[in-house]
């Protein structure tokens, strides 16, 4: 039987650029400011970026390893590189945890949509917080116009994962990622001018640990996993596309140094706007909807910039819906010999079915609760402080204690030689330091605290 070339990608570039463009999303600009506002600023922030250092970026080169040396999809990997063991079960929870992040996911990358329409028909125009507020909710609460532009997102999604990997994921994000980039920069500007701002760098970079209870830690936590697309085989299948000669380390730490950047600079864009607005930081999923149309309209040019901006947040939800769709194709591409057609018809299909109950949640569903939860709300915490944190933890534990020092080392020195103090660090905090903080995390979230 002839073998298939598998796809990949074209080179670090390439592979940066897309991993890049699935940690780079709503998980910045969306997410971690209003998870930060819930939890109170400062120390929330402190955290999440030693959890990056310590926990993500020895995640990421852990999967990265698993996906390069198997060759095969997240669930298929385990199999490879473990065969008669049980940990393909790492695999296959991330196969659910793509279901439970793109379910919940779609539905606000379909707001970006609807904003975009709102930026070009300029509905923003001199609608104070308030206004804003209620035009959020009134969206939101809908049924039809919320679906409809959910399941236009999810096409564009399947319509690149059936293009294929690197025509597909590689060509768009690297012009795009750093237009937004500097749009964000601009953006900054305009807020930290504004009068009062200073409080909300303030609420940003004060640490205030008082603030922070333990399953604030473990957001935190879960808020590092999902902004940097570990923990459920996002990176393995994309390792898988790597070609040898890339790095590893230098790839992992280049992402996670981008992701973190943008993350917090979506920090410096909103909380001084929110102060200077007098929004509350607290005010969960809708936060950005409110105050990134309340910043536009005290721009010079704000028109064009509403535009623009909402257009490249789509389009950096895009790159990190592929990441997460493309889990579920190459799994059912590989293990169950589907066509690529076949499989994203499938995938995509079935996540929407869940996904129409997440955007409901706004609206006709807002009373349907389960854990106090709604369901989007549901999907939403279960996505990062469940799966995607105990799936880095299986992970690290299988990299350091199964996979073994001399595999990984092997691995990620492919490329160049890494020395030997550094590579013997990494292992070190893999088969340790990772697990045991993981898990001191997640035990104390749990006991003290309860499931919410
Ligand atoms: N990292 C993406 C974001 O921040 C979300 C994501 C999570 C993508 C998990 C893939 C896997 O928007």
């Amino acid at each position: 039987m002839a073998i298939k070339q598998r796809d990949g990608f074209s080179g670090k570039f390439g592979v940066i650029a897309a991993a890049a463009g699935s940690a780079v999303g709503l998980g910045n600009i969306w997410r971690f400011p209003y998870v930060t506002g819930e939890n109170g600023g400062g120390a929330f922030l402190l955290l999440y970026v030693f959890f990056i250092i310590v926990i993500g970026v020895p995640v990421m080169m852990s999967e990265f390893v698993i996906g390069r040396r198997s060759q095969s999809n997240a669930f298929g990997a385990f199999r490879k590189l473990s065969p008669g063991s049980a940990w393909w079960i790492i695999g296959l929870m991330g196969i659910v945890a793509a279901f439970v992040i793109l379910s919940f996911y779609s539905t606000v990358a379909g707001w970006t949509l609807e904003y975009v329409y709102q930026a070009f028909s300029g509905n923003f125009a001199g609608k104070n917080i308030t206004q804003l507020n209620a035009d959020f909710a009134n969206f939101t609460s809908g049924s039809w116009r919320p679906l409809f532009w959910q399941m236009l997102f999810m096409i564009f999604t399947a319509g690149v994962v059936f293009a294929g990997v690197q025509k597909g994921i590689e060509k768009y994000t690297k012009i795009l990622m750093p237009v937004l980039l500097v749009m964000i920069i601009a953006i900054c500007v305009r807020s930290v001018t504004l009068p009062g701002a200073e409080k909300g760098l303030r609420f940003l970079f004060e640490p205030d640990f008082s603030k922070l209870s333990f399953q604030g830690v473990l957001t935190a936590l879960g808020q590092a996993a999902f902004s940097l697309s570990i923990g459920m085989g996002a990176l393995i299948t994309y390792g898988s596309y790597v070609r040898k000669d890339t790095p590893l380390l230098s790839t992992a730490v280049q992402v996670a140094t981008t992701d973190t950047i943008i993350a917090i600079l979506s920090g410096v864009m909103i909380f001084p706007a929110i102060m200077a607005l007098g929004q509350d930081p607290a005010a969960g999923p809708g936060l950005v909807f409110v105050t990134l149309p309340g910043i536009f309209q005290a721009m010079p040019g704000g028109f064009y910039f509403a535009i623009v901006f909402f257009v490249l947040l789509s389009v950096a939800a895009l790159t990190s819906t592929i990441s997460v769709l493309e889990v579920v194709v190459a799994f059912l591409i590989e293990e169950r010999k589907m066509s690529r057609g076949k499989a994203t018809l499938i995938g995509a299909g079935a996540i929407s079915i869940i996904g129409v109950a997440c955007t409901l949640s706004f609206g006709p569903l807002k009373d349907f609760k389960i854990f106090d939860k709604t369901v989007f709300d549901l999907m939403d915490y279960l996505s990062a402080n469940i799966f995607l944190t105990f799936g880095a933890l299986l992970i690290v534990i299988y990299t350091g204690w199964k996979l073994g020092k001399s595999n990984f080392v092997d691995e990620i020195n492919q490329a160049a030689k890494i020395p030997k103090f550094l590579s013997s660090t990494i292992v070190f905090i893999i088969k340790y330091i990772a697990p045991l903080a993981i898990g001191a995390v997640a035990i104390g979230a749990f006991f003290f605290e309860g499931l919410t």
